[in-house]
């Protein structure tokens, strides 16, 4: 059943998901639920797993539905209140510069999207000659930025402290923690300590999780968890001393990866909100119609992304044809969409235990274009260089046939530099693509097109805009090549076959959410208790077939710190499952088998294994 719909679409927005229906993976939070569109994600070739993708994409657009259980979303009546008291109380900061300012922050791929989205509106303050007011803080610092750091996110007293330095000599601050899951212990503790400061701070919380479905597992070292903080935060919303932004954006199209959606409608819902404070604060009438005509930009760049879906779905075979082989899939990009392709890059190990040298991502101009507040990182490590300069020097030399390089640039970049790149890659390797973002009437010149074979041409409608026409359709550009980068890295993945139906099951524990998404995958691929899985997961951590009470009683922070230098733990525990075998037994059958993948399916058709364990409804936010 349609639910009634209200807006006029730019897209044609799937009919609401089986997900919503009570009872499809209770004891689960959305962010965690497996998306019935992409059930048979790994069966998909590159053109239907495209299009899978996209149709999980829309959902972020979809409406609130009259369905018995009926979540509020991002075009609810609600969400566009809320994100217009807190666009207000942005204003009043904008107003007051010096006194004030707007802290964004997260973890992983929404710590990234703070500090992109913090340099742009401060870019946009720059460019009117006022005064920039926005900060981002990311767990783990800015290392954080280029490669994945999970464990600082376990720590809220970290989080504290943190942001209490970041606003020292402040009165006013607009705090927005971003947790897609409504999950991260570093966000939860700076909310906490928002709200032992309300005088000082307006904590906002963003994510795409109803309150109720907050991770509620203890977090070491404090006396709260997540859900509390949330639900002590709902209760101060009504008196507008805090407030929460979460509409629901749909399941992952890959299980509990909330790079993909959870980042893409934090980048949406956050750039409409800061918009909307800065039209309201040069004095134009705002109104919600505003909101929307901001929010069906988004719409919009959906329909033109995706409108080059069979080019999209031959950049992502190819890019697995060369993960396949032990190749590299590079990705060079001009201005902020090379930071699209170091915050594509950053989370590949950690969901495939790719290789950090597998994906990687340069931008033109290294750490002086990402704007980042500790500068120049390139000493910490071969992983930290990120200039082109860095890829000539480095990575050039042994370029080989095996690899594909993609570049990313708009037609106003320098083209010149684009073609002699795209010339000195081409002597080492033929696969050489392209995205290329244009506006109507824009055409690629002829040399660039001679020489790069494979191009993804997104052309954007002018926009009649005033100032900040021009960051809409950066915001859009960033978005579209988001979207593309997701679906090329997590497709190619999917090709190598490092996904099982759409659960992500050789990812690195290397944090306490990702333990218990761990044990989670296991019960829902096993139909085994949570205690027989947990186990399962202890002996493949920790290489031991008889486990001591001194590992069964360690704190779960300690088994991530074990198993983040480990490989093949999860695989090793879900097949060690399937055919009741020790942990060694599991671990040869996984070397010797072709791909993950192959080796869980044989398993799961074991002759005498009881069958449907895999669709198992078990295991979320305790
Ligand atoms: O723990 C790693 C990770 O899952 C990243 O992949 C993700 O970007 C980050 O955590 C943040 O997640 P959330 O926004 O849900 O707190």
């Amino acid at each position: 059943m349609r639910g009634s719909r209200k807006y006029k679409h730019v897209i044609e927005t799937p009919d609401p998901g089986k997900w919503e229906l009570p009872g499809y993976e209770e004891t689960l939070p959305i962010s965690e639920k497996s998306n019935p569109i992409t059930r048979e994600l790994d069966k998909a070739d590159p053109v239907q797993l495209v299009q899978l993708l996209r149709d999980c994409d829309a959902e972020i657009f979809q409406e609130e539905d009259e369905s018995p259980i009926h979540y509020e979303r991002l075009y609810s009546e609600s969400t566009l209140k809320r994100v217009e008291e807190v666009a207000k109380r942005v204003q009043e900061i904008l107003k007051s510069p010096d006194e004030g300012l707007i802290v964004l922050s997260g973890c992983g791929t929404s710590g990234r999207l703070a500090m992109l989205l913090s340099n742009s509106f401060n870019r946009l303050l720059k460019g009117l000659h006022k005064t920039p007011c926005y900060t981002y803080i990311i767990s783990g610092g800015d290392r954080s930025i280029v490669t994945s750091q999970e464990a600082p996110e376990d720590n809220p007293r970290l989080g504290a402290e943190e942001l209490q330095r970041v606003c020292e000599g402040k009165k006013q601050v607009v705090y927005i923690g971003i947790s897609c899951g409504l999950s991260a212990p570093f966000i939860a503790g700076q909310l906490e300590f928002c709200m032992k400061n309300l005088d000082k701070f307006l904590p906002v919380l963003v994510g795409f999780n109803p309150v109720n479905m907050a991770r509620n597992e203890s977090i070491e070292g404090s006396h709260f968890t997540f859900r509390q903080v949330a639900e002590r935060m709902q209760s101060l919303q009504d008196g507008q001393r805090a407030f929460i932004l979460n509409p629901a954006v749909g399941p992952e199209g890959i299980c509990g990866s909330s790079r993909m959606k959870g980042g893409s409608a934090t980048k949406i819902l956050l750039e409409t909100l800061f918009l909307f404070a800065h039209k309201a604060e040069s004095n134009v009438a705002v109104t919600e119609k505003c909101l929307l005509e901001i929010l069906r930009t988004y719409e919009r760049a959906h329909k033109v992304t995706y409108s080059q879906s069979k080019k999209i779905a031959a950049l992502t075979k190819q890019c697995a044809t060369s993960l396949q082989k032990k190749g590299h899939f590079y990705i060079l990009g001009w201005g902020t969409l090379g930071l699209m392709g170091i915050m594509d890059a950053a989370e590949c190990p950690p969901s495939f235990q790719a290789d950090c040298g597998d994906v990687r991502g340069f931008v033109r101009g290294g750490y002086n274009s990402l704007e980042n507040k500790e500068g120049d990182l390139s000493s910490a490590g071969p992983e930290f260089a990120i200039s082109h300069d860095d890829f000539v020097k480095s990575v050039l030399p042994s370029l080989s046939e095996t690899d594909t390089v993609l570049f990313i640039f708009t037609l106003d970049d320098d083209l010149s530099e684009v073609e002699k790149l795209v010339t000195q890659v081409k002597e080492k390797t033929s696969n050489v693509h392209a995205i290329s973002h244009a506006i109507a009437g824009q055409y690629m010149p002829t040399s660039t097109k001679k020489i790069i074979p494979n191009v993804i041409g997104v052309t954007w409608p002018i926009l009649f805009l005033e100032y900040e026409g021009a960051f809409i359709q950066k915001f859009q550009r960033e978005l579209s090549t988001k979207w593309i980068l997701n679906t090329v890295t997590s497709g190619a993945h999917v090709l190598k076959g490092k996904v099982f139906k759409n659960f992500m099951v050789d990812f690195k524990i290397a944090n306490s959410k990702l333990f218990h998404r761990a044990v989670s995958v296991l019960q829902r691929l096993s139909g085994h208790s949570q205690h027989r899985c947990t186990e399962a997961l202890l002996r493949a951590i920790y290489g031991v077939q008889d486990l001591p009470d001194q590992i069964k009683n360690a704190a779960i922070t300690k088994h991530a710190e074990e198993a983040s230098s480990k490989e093949k733990v999860v695989p090793t525990a879900i097949v060690s499952l399937l055919r009741s075998c020790t942990f060694q037994e599991s671990r040869a059958r996984l070397d010797a088998s072709s791909t993950v993948r192959a080796a869980i399916e044989s398993s799961l058709n074991v002759p005498g294994r009881k069958r449907g364990a895999e669709s198992t409804d078990s295991g979320g936010h305790s």
